[in-house]
């Protein structure tokens, strides 16, 4: 069934212009009714405005709480007629309330292979740490930050001459394919979470296969599990 998508995110957007793309070329089966950000200088919204998606953006420095912030969004989010959130660089943790009433219809995506490197600048993390494997996850989200059920997960390479914005953009690569790709899965009715763990259900024409997809790009193979179905 057609996703009914509200974004929220603070930053860029380059997600949302991802998951734009993929529905302008007929892959994802969904509208963005609104973007929504915390942050009223965000990029996000510039690119909203420009395709005429309806935004909501407020700082939530001007709100007495942020369980106060959350219900305002919340009233516009149930405004645009969305079903589905779709978080997407949105840096502050939502209300135990917003999470609840969106279960199984909010996502988030990470920068990093969760468990690993959950918060921020997980890139600069791995760059540190001397991981060889980084990567993206998209989850469910629950209360916890980047905790919930993992739907999809990429991994790429680290190289040692890797600067934290070599290895994200290779991130990002990735994320642009995991992030529709997931969605579409939701539209399809295709997840099924059981506790931690979300089954995917097959395509009626699926060939059956998980595990190991090629990446295009410079350092492939990446592996993405499960495999993409065509982003
Ligand atoms: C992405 O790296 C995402 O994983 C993280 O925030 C970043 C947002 O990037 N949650 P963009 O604004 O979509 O370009």
């Amino acid at each position: 069934m057609t996703l009914q998508i509200a974004a929220l995110a603070s930053g860029t957007g380059s997600n949302v212009d991802a998951i734009l793309a993929c529905i302008a070329q007929g892959k994802l089966d969904a509208r963005v009714r609104m973007v929504l950000s915390n942050n009223p200088e965000a990029n996000v919204l510039e690119l909203a405005r420009a395709k005429g998606i309806p935004v909501w953006a407020h700082s939530h420095k001007d709100y007495a709480s942020r369980e106060v912030f959350d219900r305002a969004m919340r009233e516009a989010v149930d405004e645009s007629g969305a079903d589905t959130l779709v978080l997407a660089g949105y840096m502050r943790l939502l209300s135990p309330f917003f999470v609840r009433d969106f279960q199984g219809r909010m996502l988030n995506i990470h920068p990093a292979v969760l468990p690993s490197f959950p918060g921020v600048h997980s890139g600069r993390q791995a760059v540190d740490y001397g991981v060889r494997l980084a990567g993206a996850t998209v989850h469910f989200v629950d209360e916890i930050m980047d905790n919930g059920p993992v739907i999809i997960q990429a991994v790429v390479p680290v190289n040692f001459a890797d600067s934290e914005e070599d290895l994200m953009r290779r991130i990002h690569a990735m994320e642009h394919r995991i992030y529709p790709q997931a969605l579409q899965w939701l539209a399809e009715g295709r997840l099924k979470v059981h506790g931690r763990r979300v089954d995917l259900l097959p395509a009626p024409e699926s060939r059956g296969g998980l595990l190991a997809s090629q990446g295009a790009g410079e350092q492939g193979p990446w592996m993405v599990s499960p495999a993409l179905e065509g982003f």
